[in-house]
């Protein structure tokens, strides 16, 4: 894998530029292919009309998603044409399913390169095999065990995402991830511990632990490492230098009271947890196969409130599934209101070929499910400005990110419990990025905190 490409190819240093579509799992994927790529001596390029080589890592939870990736291939075109020594790949989630690499090939035929979700350490062969035959490269894996070692060129100095679940065997049956990221696969433990500690020498502060679904990490390791996830988060919580832990997403039907105990028991463990309720009906539950009940939701999330003070709670929810009516879109209001979530990511169901939801009868029709939605987003933004109200008068420890892309006297942050946070640079010429600062909550809004820097001085 540490092999360098002959660098003929360029007769001075090549450029690359990556856009990410979708989740954490393909922009962290982004940071290996990026990795990758400066360890065969390309460099990042600020626009896509200064690389050599632009690759698009997509997305194909919804329809939206590809809507607007068949924009983004369209307009590369006229960059492929000043240019035709550039070479233009589409790469992730998007071209694992059944059609889109014959769709791209025939239509698209500025794209040179196509790669999938299993064989992104396949990135430099591919291109050593384009350089050598001038023609285009297409690679797609049904399945891959993922290979450990990659290196990975990090988006921040001071967060990270560290991958410890490939996969999902979950099936929600309107959700095509499983489809095309493959079944479980769970990362050895040693693997993930000698990451994390490499990554807290070398000053990282945060930490996300990233899979489908957390909470099933483990049941796939060989009999004499087996452990599960609250294990996991234990060993990761006892490596030094870390003070902040995250993971991510949680499934409520395997969320168990070990991990919630290990949660309030690890004080590096952020006060927050994500964990997707998607509808609150018993039946549309059912429907999509989720494996939960409402009533079961609930007590996790009493237990959860009882043993971690102060926690946020954040979930996702879909509205308009197949057959959902309105006595069931009243019940999902009804459990948001009772769950009383921080936040929350809302979206109208959109069929997937190839899942069961889509070919259920009883599709809800489209303007039905924007409604819905956007009473739901209504509910959801009055309950997230009644959570950062609470706040207001509150010192909280920032994670300081950097300023504002808005505002150069502005640092914006995010609070242990995953919120927002924006204050005006403190009188001091210190750069205050990448620390820890303790900052007293002056307002909440429904996405946002605003307050200013507790210097100690005053
Ligand atoms: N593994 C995570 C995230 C999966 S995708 C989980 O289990 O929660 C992120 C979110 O997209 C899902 O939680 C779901 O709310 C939403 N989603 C997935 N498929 C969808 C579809 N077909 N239509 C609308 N929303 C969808
Ligand atoms: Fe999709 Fe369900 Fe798996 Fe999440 S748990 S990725 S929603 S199938
Ligand atoms: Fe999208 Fe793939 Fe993530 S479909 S949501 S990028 S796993």
């Amino acid at each position: 894998m540490k092999d360098r490409l002959p660098s003929c190819a360029h007769p001075r240093t090549p450029t690359y530029y990556i856009r990410t579509f979708g989740c954490q799992m393909n922009a962290h994927d982004s940071e290996v292919i990026a990795g990758l790529l400066e360890q065969l001596g390309y460099k990042r390029a600020s626009s896509p009309e200064t690389a050599d080589l632009i690759l698009l890592n997509t997305c194909c939870v919804r329809a939206n998603a590809e809507n607007r990736l068949y924009g983004h291939l369209g307009n590369l075109k006229p960059l492929k044409e000043e240019r035709p020594d550039r070479v233009i790949g589409v790469c992730g989630c998007f071209v694992q399913q059944p059609g889109e690499q014959e769709k791209i090939r025939e239509e698209f035929p500025h794209v040179d390169l196509v790669f999938g979700t299993h064989n992104l350490h396949r990135l430099p062969a591919l291109l050593a095999q384009l350089e050598e035959t001038k023609s285009r490269v297409f690679e797609l894996w049904q399945e891959g065990e993922r290979v450990e070692d990659l290196p990975v060129q990090r988006e921040s100095p001071f967060r990270a995402w560290v991958n410890i679940i490939y996969g999902c065997n979950n099936f929600c049956s309107y959700c095509i991830v499983p489809y095309v990221r493959g079944r479980e696969q769970s990362r050895r433990p040693e693997k993930i511990l000698e990451e994390v500690r490499a990554l807290a020498a070398d000053g990282v502060k945060e930490v996300t632990l990233l899979g489908q679904n957390v909470n099933s990490y483990g049941r796939d390791l060989p009999a004499g490492e087996r452990m599960d996830f609250a294990d996991l988060l234990r060993l990761v919580g006892e490596v030094d230098g870390l003070s902040r832990i995250r993971f991510q997403t949680s499934h409520p039907k395997d969320l168990s009271s070990k991990l919630i105990r290990q949660m309030a028991a690890g004080e590096n463990v952020c006060e927050h947890l994500h964990l997707p309720v998607q509808a609150g009906s018993n039946r549309v539950l059912a429907a999509m196969n989720r494996q939960y009940t409402r009533e079961h939701y609930l007590k996790l999330i009493e237990e959860l409130r009882a043993a971690v003070p102060g926690i946020a709670i954040t979930t996702d929810i879909i509205v308009g599934f197949p057959g959902e009516e309105e006595e069931d879109f009243l019940q999902t209001l009804d459990l948001v209101e009772k769950a009383a979530f921080d936040s929350a990511f809302t979206f109208a169901y959109s069929p997937r070929k190839g899942t069961k939801a889509a070919t259920l009868p009883n599709q809800v029709a489209p303007e039905i499910r924007m409604e819905r939605l956007y009473r739901l987003i209504e509910l959801v933004d009055t309950l997230a400005k009644k959570s950062n109200k609470r706040l207001e008068g509150e010192v909280v420890a920032v994670l300081v990110e950097g300023s504002s892309a808005k505002r150069e006297d502005i640092y914006t942050g995010y609070t242990r419990t995953g919120k927002q946070v924006l204050f005006p640079h403190p009188d001091s010429d210190e750069d205050l990025t990448g620390r820890e600062i303790p900052v007293l909550i002056e307002k909440g809004l429904s996405h946002t905190l605003h307050g200013k820097a507790v210097t100690g001085r005053e």
